[in-house]
């Protein structure tokens, strides 16, 4: 049977339907079974993956490439469109119109919101959005989601917090937006008044009737959450009047976990500057450098799989 991902792009995490996102789930437990026991197959052989980055990136991009070679396909490694044409003035559009007759799977990462939708329009292979700007990171989220799924198997009702820079992170949009399809999650969200949440995702949220609060200050919540979920303040994304404003607002050290459950866990999707101090790196309920890695790489695979299986 065709899988219902195939040669489906993915621009939002909304284009995805929970039975989507259980398959992605258990093909991506299938994908760290055959990493495990055989470091990947040939399953791809032929087929080509392009990586296409305007904007800089180091797990996107390695994992996305790690993942198609791990599968026996090729890739075309872009990760600065500054040596390509693209220099010399080729629009997206064209951009992607030419990728589209070298590749079976274009991955792209842009800084302008809604720019990997239009590149969508114009490619006629399927797309997958590694990130545009404030908007989305998709398949982040998905990693995310993972990564909490396999941390807490058996809970349906969990309290998952985020904090930091919520208006210009894309990880943590795309995520709230996966975790609505899943009522029984509570989030609480703690932010500089500055860098509260988008207002239409606030409206979505609301729409979708999720069970959400918003906070300016997170230390009273954290006896009470699952998941701690950190965030970088996004520089490059504001002035910086506003970034000399909020920079440094929130920082987890170890006073700070004290406060939390044991079984709890710390998530960052990387890269951190000082948000997270380095001597929570180590500490147990800490895993940005481990399984929330790791597990972007089977994710990614699964992401693959599906689309290009027939
Ligand atoms: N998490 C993430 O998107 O990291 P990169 O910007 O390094 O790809």
């Amino acid at each position: 049977m065709k899988s219902k991902l195939f040669k489906k792009s993915i621009i939002s995490i909304n284009d995805l339907e929970p039975d989507d996102i259980d398959m992605i789930l258990k093909k991506a437990d299938e994908m760290e079974k055959l990493v495990l026991a055989n470091d990947g197959d040939q399953r791809f052989k032929g087929k080509i993956l392009a990586a296409l980055f305007f904007e800089p990136s180091s797990r996107t991009f390695s994992s996305f490439i790690t993942a198609m070679q791990k599968l026996g396909g090729g890739i075309i490694p872009l990760n600065r469109m500054d040596t390509t044409s693209v220099a010399k003035g080729e629009t997206l559009e064209d951009t992607v119109r030419v990728f589209s007759n070298y590749a079976d799977l274009l991955v792209i990462r842009h800084s302008e919101p809604g720019s990997v939708e239009l590149a969508d329009k114009y490619a006629t292979a399927p797309v997958l959005n590694a990130g545009d700007g404030i908007n989305e990171h998709p398949t982040q989220a998905l990693i995310d989601f993972y990564t909490i799924r396999k941390k807490f198997p058996n809970r349906k009702n969990l309290h998952i917090l985020m904090i930091g820079d919520l208006a210009h992170y894309r990880p943590t949009n795309s995520l709230m937006k996966l975790l609505s399809k899943y009522k029984e999650i509570k989030i609480s969200l703690a932010t500089p008044k500055k860098l509260k949440i988008q207002n239409n995702l606030r409206k979505f949220l609301k729409e979708q009737d999720v069970d959400f609060e918003e906070h300016e200050t997170f230390d009273h919540l954290l006896s009470a959450v699952d998941v701690l979920y950190v965030t970088r303040v996004k520089k490059e994304y504001m002035g910086k009047k506003l970034y000399m404003e909020v920079k440094g607002s929130y920082i987890v050290d170890k006073n700070i976990i004290k406060l939390m459950k044991k079984n709890a866990i710390i998530m960052h999707c990387l890269p951190r500057i000082d948000e997270i101090h380095p001597e929570v790196d180590n500490n147990p309920r800490s895993v940005y450098f481990g399984p929330q890695i790791r597990n972007g790489l089977y994710v990614r695979m699964a992401l693959i799989d599906l689309i290009l299986s027939k």
